[in-house]
């Protein structure tokens, strides 16, 4: 996902910095080349060794050291790097670049570099409030340099409040919402995301494993492209992208009708929620008690629920539709009949009892079936890598339409 870009990351002098080495292992994992630069402050907490063994590059220190090859190392690496992420970022080194100071490879770097600067601050809650430091990021934000926000929580001083820093996870998301090419600008798309719920009386309820995760990440690939994005979501505990429409749904009618709602003014319809295809067909209005004798048995009939990814199918006209099959057994039988009946440009396909592939995990094994009936198997891949080649699809079938 990040190969054949460079992303140079300043680590500096906070507690924080065991956290730079997951964000080391996370973007090599989508294939980057990570060019690590460490201030002195930051090799007292870890020793390089730890990043060059981890990035397998060399880690950058010295400005004065002496020169093995004829780069220049500081405009070498300002101009290599697509990006420079300084994480975790103190308030030193933010001090430091807010006032043109560049005493050390790090803060050089960054002044010769036209390269995008993200900092990911981390620090104590009243260093972070201290309105010298909040004074140098305001100065930096409106230069045009971009901050990722710490969170509030009990920091490894021991106080509460803001300054911890974000998640790597949530850093190298922000990293390649940075890098991505706004290809999807003036197009809107709806993503149907998580589980829906069938009530059975005022406490219980049917539903599914579905957790939303393959949605999201759907919706957030999306967004991140330039889409105007409509995401229609059953209950899930994942935090929505700031930018989509979110518009939470219960049972099955809830998100036909939500759908609906949108259906005509779309380009592509994403259909990766798993709405509950049976209903209770009565609702109690009051909780169905339990009864004391053994042997007594709860019956409860089921009725269907309306099939949304085929009635949108019948109605479709400009629209690209995506559907998905998460099957247990005949995985390609069950998802080609799927495709067809339903009318989808393609189906992503999954076996959800394979491990990497079913509910609630961060990865997904997909096969993707289009409608001339080509096959195509990836192999495992975290759910926003699935979301790219998803994404990409539908822009190459957008961009090839008469
Ligand atoms: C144990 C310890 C933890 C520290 N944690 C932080 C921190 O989380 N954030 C911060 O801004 N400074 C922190 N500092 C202070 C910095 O290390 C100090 O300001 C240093 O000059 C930073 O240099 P650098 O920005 O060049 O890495 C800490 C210092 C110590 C001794």
């Amino acid at each position: 996902m990040l190969k054949g870009k460079t992303i140079a990351l300043g680590v500096t002098g906070g507690i924080a910095v065991y956290k730079a080495a997951d964000i080391v292992s996370r973007l090599k994992k989508l294939h980057a080349n990570v060019e690590v630069i460490m201030t002195e402050g930051a090799t007292e907490f870890v020793t390089p060794l730890t990043f060059q063994t981890m990035s397998g590059n060399v880690v950058h220190r010295e400005m004065f050291s002496e020169i093995t090859n004829y780069d220049v190392e500081h405009i070498s690496l300002a101009q290599k790097a697509d990006i420079i992420l300084i994480a975790p970022a103190t308030a030193n080194t933010i001090g430091k670049i807010a006032n043109g100071i560049a005493d050390n490879l790090l803060t050089t770097v960054v002044m010769a570099s036209t390269a995008k600067i993200i900092f990911a601050p981390a620090m104590n809650t009243k260093m972070y409030q201290n309105p010298i430091v909040k004074e140098n990021i305001n100065r930096l934000k409106s230069l045009g340099y971009s901050f990722i926000q710490p969170g509030a929580g009990r920091l490894a001083c021991g106080d509460y409040g803001e300054g911890k820093m974000a998640e790597p996870v949530d850093i190298v998301e922000y990293i390649i919402d940075s890098l991505v090419e706004k290809d999807l600008s003036g197009r809107k798309i709806v993503v149907t995301a998580g589980p829906t719920i069938e009530p059975l009386d005022p406490v219980r309820y049917m539903t599914n494993h579905s957790s939303g995760k393959m949605g999201y990440s759907i919706a957030k690939e999306a967004v991140s492209r330039g889409a105007e994005v409509v995401l229609i979501s059953g209950h899930t505990s994942i935090t929505p992208p700031k930018e989509v429409e979110l518009v939470k749904v219960k049972t099955t009618e809830d998100m036909l009708k939500a759908v609906a709602k949108h259906f005509d003014f779309c380009d592509v319809l994403i259909k990766s929620a798993a709405p509950v295809d049976y209903k209770p067909e009565t609702v109690s209005p009051i909780k169905i008690k339990k009864k004391e004798n053994e042997e007594d048995e709860l019956i409860i009939k089921y009725v269907k629920n309306p099939d949304i990814a085929a009635y949108f199918g019948k109605q479709k006209k400009h629209q690209v539709m995506v559907g998905f099959a998460a099957e247990t057994d005949d995985l390609d039988k069950y998802a080609l009949e799927k495709l067809k009946k339903k009318n989808f440009d393609f189906i992503v396909a999954n076996d959800v009892t394979k491990e990497g592939a079913g509910f609630d995990v961060d990865t997904n094994i997909v096969t993707i079936i289009d409608n001339k009936g080509i096959k195509t198997n990836y192999p495992m891949m975290n759910k926003r890598e699935v979301a790219r080649v998803i994404v990409d699809k539908v822009k190459y079938i957008l961009d090839n339409k008469s």
